[in-house]
């Protein structure tokens, strides 16, 4: 971890940061709308090889709309290496730059018309279906960690305000989290929304639990691609898809993101809320 934090203060001049964010499948590109410096993960010891096409592994550290922030191009998955602590190590080292804040982006299923693909969706709370927790094997107190408001009500509040400034709709729901690296069952997608969900996906479930165990606060926002398998019969899901229809939705979420921190640096120089 030290390593890890030497070579990114060296890189970016002992710069901290605000807020994290980690980018989806297919919204990797909106690591370059920031103004700073690119590190690759495969330069960072403990930072994960992401393989998975659709992600740019580069760590950036720099300015976005006047707010000091790591951008995380891609993220590992758990269906990579069956491991939920994957991104252990970028949520630590984000925490240690100094922020305060995560938000998470993914690319999902939708379960609801009213979402399309093409639309976003803010989490606000999750299932894991997975069963699976970052923190088995962790050994501190600190594993016991309260998920209730994992997803954090004032960020989200402050993210719908953005999201409603610049015209984008931005309804809220419940993502369950499905390990992948294979689509979901027609059946799986049935039983996940008498469960209770709005969207499916195969990430972000164990970073939450990583940067709520870690004290960041989270936001997340899922980026629809798709319909979940089996409620469109016209559809056919696939990885080309994913990625293919992400950067629609990634054109949104970069306005949306784009207000909320402008928000956050306007609020800060005239005072605060
Ligand atoms: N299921 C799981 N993950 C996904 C999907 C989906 O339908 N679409 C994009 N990521």
């Amino acid at each position: 971890m030290e390593q890890t934090l030497a070579i990114i203060d060296q890189r970016s001049g002992g710069r901290r940061v605000e807020l994290g964010l980690i980018l989806g499948s297919g919204l990797g590109h909106l690591a370059e709308a920031a103004e700073g410096v690119a590190i690759p993960y495969s330069s960072l010891p403990g930072f994960p090889a992401t393989g998975v096409s659709g992600h740019v592994p580069r760590l950036v550290i720099g300015d976005l709309e006047g707010v000091s922030v790591a951008i995380f191009g891609g993220r590992a998955h758990y269906y990579e290496e069956g491991r939920a602590n994957i991104m252990r190590r970028p949520l630590e080292v984000l925490k240690a730059l100094g922020a305060d804040r995560v938000i998470l982006t993914n690319a999902a299923g939708s379960l609801r018309g009213d979402i399309p693909p093409g639309g976003l969706m803010l989490i606000e709370d999750h299932i894991n279906l997975k069963g699976r927790s970052p923190l088995i094997g962790e050994e501190s107190e600190a594993r016991f960690v309260n998920m209730v408001d994992a997803y954090d009500p004032g960020l989200r509040r402050d993210l719908k305000r953005a999201a409603n400034a610049v015209g984008v709709a931005l309804p809220e729901g419940v993502y369950c989290w499905f390990s992948g690296p294979n689509f979901e069952t027609p059946a799986e997608i049935r039983a996940a929304k008498i469960l209770g969900s709005d969207a499916v996906g195969m990430s972000t479930v164990p970073e939450v639990i990583l940067a709520r165990f870690l004290g960041l606060k989270v936001g997340a926002v899922s980026v629809i691609t798709n319909m979940g398998a089996g409620l469109d019969a016209s559809e056919v899901i696939s990885h080309e898809q994913t990625k293919a229809v992400a950067p629609q939705g990634g054109a949104r979420l970069e306005k949306v993101l784009r207000e909320y921190l402008r928000g956050l640096s306007g609020s800060r120089g005239g005072g605060g809320e």
